[in-house]
Formats: structure tokens, C-alpha cells, sequence
């Protein structure tokens, strides 16, 4: 899950090239490089680290090269370091490559390659590429038939683009796997893993799909399938603009988007709720609502966050629509076997539309014969494209690796989902009148929890020296209590974990003491008898709990040593409300403890690789 950006043109590649990596620095950022071709010459410029420190180490160098690529890094194969950083070079130095993602034969090929003489400076599976390439180069000089051939080869995914100094006026991209987008503009082109790396210089865009590859020279651009068929493409406008990917004010993306949630919750129902009818529209499922309604099971697969999310959709759906649902990781999905027949209807949810494991989930499911639905963030993404139909979160842009705008966002999609399924089965108007008024009421209701972040922030700093947390919640907040565990794991370092409330006397309940950080979604629900014992037994551990709780609950107060309220709502849209001060606690916690927020170690905000 790297970034890779190129261009072709006539203006300097050099400053597009830095600004496109830095758009893409989410997706990797352990290192990252460019190469260009100045005077017939390949220029490499590589360094570890992130693209600040590749940006100062290119300040003053003089680079007319008006062709380039560029790559930021997520190591899957050779640490981080400057060597194993792309692009690489072959043996001749006239070829430089990069990639995203994985070449699962590179062995075998690196063992052929070096029977030939071929000379190896890293330990990643990409450099076998580009000495293929220089390989097939070799029998005869013909640039597009050298990465067809050396592409025919490999086992694994990729997204890529590839520079040739005896061919200074072409740039050739190609994916089977991993995104690439095209971008499209008067007398030059641009090439990047996602639209934020080019929406800066054109909206107009193609998507390649898997083993495909463009040929692009600056007047035109040709497309065609790895074994050499021409494609048609499609060219599509970028839906969001430059301030949708900028700070806007913020110190990180994470703030800045769990202070957007008011609006990006507002934008996830915007034309979709029907107050009249008491119910819900989503167009982009409308044609298949039937399959879903008379499925004889629904199947939810995701990861990550995404999967959190499909749980409380599986609370939502078995509560108010009756129909059997099952919340599956998608990592797991693809290799256990499921039983899927026609009369079972898959639902992946995936904010980048990208994850390797969800794609594969779809693909699984639709080879079984199942209706395969999608609910996706960023449009025009592989999964939005593969499967029979979805519905958009347009929540924006989400930069920031910890998702937290997408969840909210996605939660609200099922909830609306939820809603229409149930009005086309047991709920009446007049019940689905109510649930309208209660979903345009959560741009406010978040608007008023996101005043106490000062709160938050003070509680967050008192526990900064903590090393462990455990979060607890019953029923539909029990999603809640993992999401907010995970936000803490991933930004702060720190071991955070989720339970049932009821679960932990089953084992983790020998982890409380007075060092052990309770924090418990206590809302006035219908298991609030239930989770207020829960908190006793902690009490009786000495363990400090951090309650999130029904504003006017008095009560609570005498039971924990924290409180955050969230305003009295239904209980079937409380998980929106419930998990933005978890949010909060988690990026308030992480700054203090000097963690970078935005781009936490070892993570991607996408995944795309196995
Ligand atoms: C969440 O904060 C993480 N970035 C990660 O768990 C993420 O949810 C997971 O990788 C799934 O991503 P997707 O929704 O883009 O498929």
C-alpha cells in the first residue's frame, strides 16, 4: 500500500512529483523517492524517511526533466531504508521503476535473472521487475513489448510505472491488483494510486482495471489489456476539490475530520431520507432492494473499522428487518470456504474501496453466485466498480489513517439501509416518520458532544502514562467499545482492548486494578441496568473507569470516576453519537504522547496488499 504518482508533460516533473507524494504520504511513509530523465539521463533521488526529508535533500538541485515517477513507501519486502526505497533501476541504469504491491514469484524470476548476470542492490521483490523489463528490452528495443512480456510473468499484484532513458517521451503504467488512476489535461497526463495526487492539476480521469496498462506519450494516451487488446475508457470528474484535501486549519487530518462529522453525517443522508413515507432512499441499491429483502441471508465482510461497522449493521438489520445476518472478516472470508449460494446477498463495506482482502471477498462471493453489494467512501474505487451495486458514504476525502468520519458515515448508510428495508417490511410510516425526525436531528446532536472535547482532552491527559485500556459495551454499543479500542491502538502504541460488558468476568476482568483504565459506554438504553453491574464489579477492582453517558444521568456520577455525555437519543442511531468522544480521547491521548497522529508507525490507509 504505497503511493506511486508519474507525468508526463512539459512542465518540470520534479515539484509535481514531490506534491503528488505528499498527497499520497497516507498510504506509506517509511520511504520514498523520484526518477526522471534530464538530458537522456535517468536521475534517481531516493531517501528514508518521509518526503519532507526527500524534499530537503532535491532543495536546490536543478532538474528540467519534464518526465518523472515517484513512490512513497509501506516496506512489505527489505526494511525501510534508502536502498530499498524506489524507484530502482536495472543493471544499464536506463530503466526505473515503481511499484505497489506484492510480486509473489519474484524468487524464482530473481534466481533466472541472476543465472543472466543481472546485478541485485535491494532485497524487494520489485527490483526483479525492472531487470526483467531491461531483459526483454535486450532481445529487442521495443519499450511496450518489454513490460508487456516482463508483466506476463509475474504472480502477485501491482500497480506501477515504469521511465526509460533511451525512451525520454513515454511513460508506461499498468495494475493488476493495486489502483492506478489516470489524469487528463492539456498536453500532459498524470499517473497516481488516487485522485488526491492529481485533483491539484485536472478532475479529468480514467481508472485502469486489473491487467490493464497505458502507453503515454504528451499528446496522447493509449490503453490496452496486458495481452495487448485495445480498451475504451470511460473519463470521469473528480468529485471533491482541492479544500476537501486540505487541513483547513487543523493541526492533523484526524481532528479536522472528526470535526467535519456534523456535515459529512448530513451529506451520508442528503436526498436520502423520505420524511413523508418515513423512510429511506439509496438509489444505487434500489434495483437490487428485492434480492436483499427476500435474501435468505445477508452476508457482511470487511476489515478494520469498516468491520466494526458492519456489526452494528447486523444489530440494525436482524432488529428491524428480521432477515439472518452474519459480519465475516474479509481476510478470513476468502479462505474459509463459505457457503454462499444465489439466495445469499454479500455486502462489503470498505471506505478506500481498495482493501486487498475485501476485493477478494468480492470476487470470492460473486465466482459463489451470490449478489455482491458495495458501501464505499471513495468513488470510483475497484470494489465501487466490482460490485452489482452500493451506495456512496460521500463523506469526503478521508486522510487521515485512523478512519473516523468513514464510520460514522457508514453506520449512518446502514442505518438508512436498516430503515428501508424495514418500511418495505413490518415497520409502519408512522414508526419510520419517527426514525426520519431521529436522524436529522445527528448533525446537532454531534455538533453539541464535539463541545466537550476540552473535556475529553483533560481526561485524556490524565492517563497519558497509562500502558493499557480496556473498553466495554453492550449490545449495539459493543461495536462501539472495539472502534474506540482500536482508534487508541492505532494512534497511541498503546494495548487497548474491546469486550462485551458481560464478557470480561469471563477472563479479562483479572486484568483491573487501580493501573487498568476502564472506559465503559454506559448510555440510558436498554441495557443500562446490566452495564451499570458491570461497573461495579470494576469498582470493586479499583480499576478507573471513564463512562460515556445520557446527559441528565446524574446517577453515574457516584459510580465512575469520569463522565462524557452524549445527548438522550434513539437507541438505534447511538453509535454515531457514542463513538466520537472515543474518537477524541484517542487523538487527545496521542498528541500528548508525541505520536503522529495522521501517519501512525507501521500503518496505511490503505491496504492494499495481502
Ligand atoms: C481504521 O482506522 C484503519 N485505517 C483500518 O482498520 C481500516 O479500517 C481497514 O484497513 C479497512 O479499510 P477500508 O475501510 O478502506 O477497507
Amino acid at each position: 500500500m504505497c503511493g506511486i504518482v508519474g507525468y508526463i508533460g512539459n512542465q518540470k516533473s520534479m515539484p509535481i512529483l514531490i506534491g503528488g507524494l505528499k498527497r499520497l504520504e497516507y498510504r506509506g511513509y517509511d520511504s520514498a523517492g523520484i526518477a526522471t530523465i534530464c538530458n537522456a539521463k535517468l536521475v534517481i533521488n531516493k531517501q528514508k524517511g518521509k518526503i519532507s526529508e526527500l524534499e530537503s535533500s532535491l532543495r536546490g538541485v536543478n532538474n528540467d526533466g519534464t518526465i518523472g515517477i515517484g513512490h512513497t513507501r509501506w516496506a512489505t519486502h527489505g526494511e525501510p531504508n534508502t536502498i530499498n526505497a524506489h524507484p530502482h533501476a536495472c543493471c544499464n541504469r536506463k530503466f526505473a521503476l515503481i511499484h505497489n504491491g506484492i510480486i509473489e514469484n519474484y524468487a524464482i524470476l530473481k534466481k533466472e535473472l541472476l543465472e543472466k548476470k543481472h546485478q541485485f542492490e535491494s532485497q524487494t521483490d520489485t527490483e526483479v521487475l525492472v531487470h526483467l523489463i531491461e531483459d526483454y528490452y535486450k532481445q529487442r528495443s521495443d519499450f511496450e513489448l518489454a513490460v508487456r512480456k516482463a508483466l506476463q510473468r509475474l504472480d502477485g499484484t501491482y500497480g506501477i510505472a515504469v521511465i526509460c532513458s533511451d525512451e525520454p517521451d513515454i511513460l508506461i503504467t499498468a495494475r493488476n491488483g493495486s489502483p492506478i488512476v489516470l489524469g487528463i489535461s492539456d498536453g500532459e497526463y498524470f499517473v497516481a494510486s488516487d485522485p488526491t495526487a492529481i485533483v491539484a492539476h485536472t478532475r479529468q480521469v480514467s481508472y485502469l482495471d486489473d491487467n490493464e496498462m497505458a502507453i503515454i506519450n504528451r499528446s496522447k494516451m493509449v490503453i490496452k489489456t496486458i495481452d495487448d487488446r485495445p480498451v475504451e475508457k470511460r473519463v470521469e470528474q473528480i468529485a471533491f476539490d482541492l479544500e476537501k484535501i486540505e487541513k483547513g486549519g487543523y493541526p492533523h487530518f484526524m481532528l479536522k475530520e472528526i470535526m467535519e462529522q456534523p456535515q459529512t453525517v448530513y451529506d451520508s443522508m442528503r436526498g436520502r431520507l423520505l420524511e413523508e413515507e418515513g423512510t429511506a432512499k439509496l438509489g444505487g441499491i434500489e434495483h437490487e432492494i428485492h434480492s436483499l429483502l427476500h435474501s435468505g441471508r445477508l452476508l457482511f465482510s470487511a476489515c478494520g473499522t469498516s468491520w466494526h461497522a458492519a456489526l452494528i449493521g447486523e444489530y440494525l438489520i436482524e432488529e428491524y428487518v428480521r432477515i439472518p445476518v452474519e459480519v465475516e472478516y474479509a481476510s478470513e472470508f476468502r479462505y474459509r470456504n463459505p457457503i454462499i449460494d444465489r439466495n445469499t446477498v454479500v455486502a462489503v463495506i470498505s471506505q478506500s474501496g481498495e482493501t486487498a482482502d475485501t476485493l477478494a471477498a468480492v470476487r470470492e462471493a460473486k465466482r459463489k453466485g451470490a449478489k455482491v453489494l458495495g458501501i464505499c467512501n471513495v468513488v470510483g474505487s475497484t470494489i465501487a466498480r466490482e460490485t452489482d451495486a452500493g451506495v456512496y458514504l460521500h463523506a469526503g476525502p478521508e486522510i487521515g489513517v485512523a478512519s473516523t468520519k468513514a464510520f460514522t458515515s457508514q453506520v449512518t448508510v446502514l442505518a438508512l439501509m436498516t430503515l428501508l428495508l424495514a418500511r418495505m417490511s413490518a415497520m409502519s410510516a408512522s414508526v419510520g416518520r419517527t426514525f426520519v425526525k431521529d436522524f436529522k436531528q445527528l448533525p446537532e446532536q454531534i455538533e453539541k458532544i464535539l463541545k466537550s472535547r476540552e473535556l475529553i482532552k483533560s481526561i485524556a491527559d490524565r492517563f497519558v502514562h497509562k500502558s493499557n485500556f480496556l473498553y466495554l459495551g453492550r449490545g449495539i454499543n459493543f461495536p462501539v467499545a472495539l472502534e474506540g479500542a482500536l482508534k487508541m491502538k492505532e494512534i497511541s502504541y498503546l494495548h487497548a482492548e474491546g469486550y462485551p460488558a458481560a464478557e470480561m468476568k469471563h477472563g479479562p476482568i483479572a486484568l483491573i486494578d487501580e493501573n487498568m483504565p476502564v472506559v465503559v459506554i454506559a448510555t440510558k438504553d436498554s441495557t443500562y441496568e446490566k452495564i451499570i453491574s458491570n461497573i461495579e464489579e470494576v469498582r470493586a477492582r479499583k480499576g478507573k473507569i471513564i463512562a460515556i453517558a445520557t446527559e441528565g444521568d446524574d446517577y453515574i456520577k457516584t459510580k465512575v470516576d469520569y463522565v462524557i455525555y452524549v445527548p438522550q437519543f434513539s437507541e438505534f442511531l447511538t453509535p454515531i453519537l457514542t463513538i466520537i468522544p472515543l474518537q477524541l480521547l484517542a487523538y487527545y491521548l496521542a498528541v500528548k504522547r508525541g505520536c503522529n497522529v495522521d501517519q501512525p508507525r507501521n500503518l496505511a490507509k490503505s491496504v492494499t496488499v495481502e
